[in-house]
């Protein structure tokens, strides 16, 4: 029997059994090194430092980005499977830096739930405020780790406050620390009643674990010094007087989260972190879909892709779909429907990723995330199916904030420009737009980082060098209406009007004030900042 607080007992073991989540994280707060436990306990990998590598066997398992290499970021995000005794844990990697929002946001759409890492020293810092509040749009279920509890912390009370006052969210405590910086030795476990000690000597060490019959077992004073344990009883007794209990059902609608407090890098805290992710993370959850919506226990197999990579091999120009599978147990070889067009398509090679390699999935199960080798029919926001014409909805693509013209270095390369340019917009790495009126193609991103990224991938991928110039527009929307409506509209507004990569009609402009002039003169149009992906 699994060790699981469901509330879905409906589902076959196999669905149950997994875990499909993100960790959310400002940088620096210990994300990293939180995963490479993770792998660590889930005997991903034989020993730590493996997820850090660099060389061969890091770039099978990340993105093969020089630019991520340079500087130490996470630029796009993978996905890795894992056991960890009865459950299978799929972990996927959301991009670190604030720059990559809009693919941070898809890469939300595909989990249940979501740890979020915090510095004891640091608390709610800017990115992790920003990463949350995307998972409350979802309303994911969030558990949190308190990392750096080695070091110097701030007061756990303080801590505590600050996450239910920043990001308004009650937080019930799931352990409790013992000692603070130096003095830290471990954690009082409250969801267990056992006292988890820390090996500072051995970082790779297991905590030892102590049971404990409650607050007056004698047990307690032999393990923890006298000052500690007087101050240890004094906040738990506070705790339970000022922070609610751990609530399931408030944990699943993503009101309460739970905390535990730990040192990633003495693998402290972990484990437990890990035991809480199985018993209390929730099970694949029912997706959101056009008609209807699916649930994970369905028998008919369905999944949706929520992101595309194109080259992750350098030698082998490949292209992944990123698909979480949302129903059914899906076997290789098997025959989808790939309903935005309606074809049928032989799924004979699907990956499985794997901490440091990826290999052929033989069968996946609703919760599990697969890579498919495509050549571009598979794009994000696509479902696949059986046959029945479900779509799963709630992947948006935003319009971007900042815009730019890019010119090939060598002029001869334009063609080989356009195609490398409209396989990063069907990746959804940027919008790319070709105006009506002149050549060249404007390129919107979310955040500047990613002109960066672009050229430099431009450059490596295709051996492109490319320059990037500032652009006469500021802004684009989506425009659609009624075919006359739109057809006029673009006549006499030409020099604004540009395609996205799906043939859509852009309005780019440099004021807000156009915007508000074009919806005011023409009310049969809808403008949009925002288009589904499909
Ligand atoms: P990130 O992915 O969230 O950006 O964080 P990462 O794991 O890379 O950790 C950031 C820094 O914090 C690293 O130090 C890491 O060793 C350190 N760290 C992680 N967990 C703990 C912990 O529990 N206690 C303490 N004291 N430090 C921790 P660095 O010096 O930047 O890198 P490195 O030289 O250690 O690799």
């Amino acid at each position: 029997m699994l060790d699981t607080a469901t509330n879905r007992p409906e589902l076959p073991p196999e669905i149950a059994r997994r875990r499909t989540f993100a960790i959310i994280s400002h940088p620096d707060a210990g994300k990293t090194t939180l995963t490479e436990k993770f792998l660590l306990y889930g005997g991903a990998i034989q020993m730590a430092g493996q997820v850090r590598a660099k060389g061969e066997s890091r770039r099978t398992r990340s993105d093969f980005m020089q630019m991520e290499k340079d500087r130490g970021i996470s630029v796009s995000a993978s996905a890795m499977s894992f056991d960890y005794n009865d459950f299978r844990f799929n972990l996927v990697d959301t991009p670190g830096h604030s720059d990559f929002s809009e693919d941070t946001y898809r890469t939300l759409t595909a989990v249940d739930a979501a740890v979020m890492v915090i510095d004891g020293a640091k608390g709610v810092e800017s990115q992790t405020q920003k990463l949350f509040e995307v998972c409350r749009m979802r309303d994911l279920p969030i558990l949190t780790f308190c990392n750096k509890m080695d070091r110097e912390s701030r007061d756990i009370f303080e801590i505590i406050d600050e996450i239910q006052e920043n990001l308004a969210i009650d937080v019930t405590p799931a352990s409790w620390p013992i000692g603070v910086g130096r003095d830290f030795i471990g954690c009082y476990d409250i969801l267990r009643d056992r006292l988890e000690l820390m090996d500072r000597a051995d970082r790779n060490k297991i905590a030892e674990s102590i049971e404990i019959k409650g607050l007056d077992d004698p047990n307690l004073a032999k393990h923890v010094p006298e000052h500690l344990l007087e101050q240890l009883l004094e906040e738990l007794e506070m705790a339970r007087e000022l922070l609610p209990p751990l609530d399931h059902q408030a944990l699943l609608d993503g009101t309460l989260t739970p905390i535990w407090f730990g040192s990633a890098i003495n693998s402290f805290g972990v484990k437990e972190l890990m035991d809480g992710i199985a018993k209390y993370g929730p099970e694949p959850q029912i997706q959101t879909a056009q008609p209807r919506k699916i649930s994970p226990e369905e028998t008919k197999v369905s999944g949706f892709v929520f992101k595309v990579q194109a080259n992750m091999d350098p030698k082998h120009r490949d292209r992944v779909a990123f698909v979480r599978m949302a129903s059914g147990h899906f076997k290789r070889g098997m025959k989808l429907t790939h309903v935005r067009t309606k074809k049928p398509m032989a799924i004979s090679n699907p990956v499985l990723f794997l901490a440091s390699d990826r290999e052929l999935a033989d069968e996946a199960w609703a919760g599990d995330i697969i890579g498919i080798p495509n050549h571009g029919q598979l794009r994000i926001g696509d479902t696949l199916t059986e046959g029945e014409a479900l779509r799963v909805s709630g992947i948006p693509s935003f319009a971007p904030e900042l815009l730019q013209g890019v010119r090939a270095g060598d002029p001869l390369k334009s063609k080989h420009l356009e195609k490398a340019l409209m396989q990063f917009a069907e990746e959804g790495a940027a919008k790319v737009f070709k105006p009506s009126i002149g050549s060249g193609f404007i390129v919107g991103v979310v955040g500047q980082l990613q002109f960066e990224v672009l050229a430099s991938r431009i450059e490596m991928e295709y051996g492109l060098p490319v320059r990037f110039e500032q652009s006469q527009f500021t802004s684009a929307r989506w425009v659609a209406g009624d075919k006359t409506a739109l057809d006029k509209f673009i006549n006499v507004n030409k020099q604004h009007i540009a395609y996205d990569h799906d043939g859509d009609v852009v309005y780019l402009t440099r004021l807000q004030w156009d915007i508000d002039r074009v919806e005011r003169d023409y009310p049969d149009l809808k403008l949009t900042a925002t288009k589904e992906m499909m």
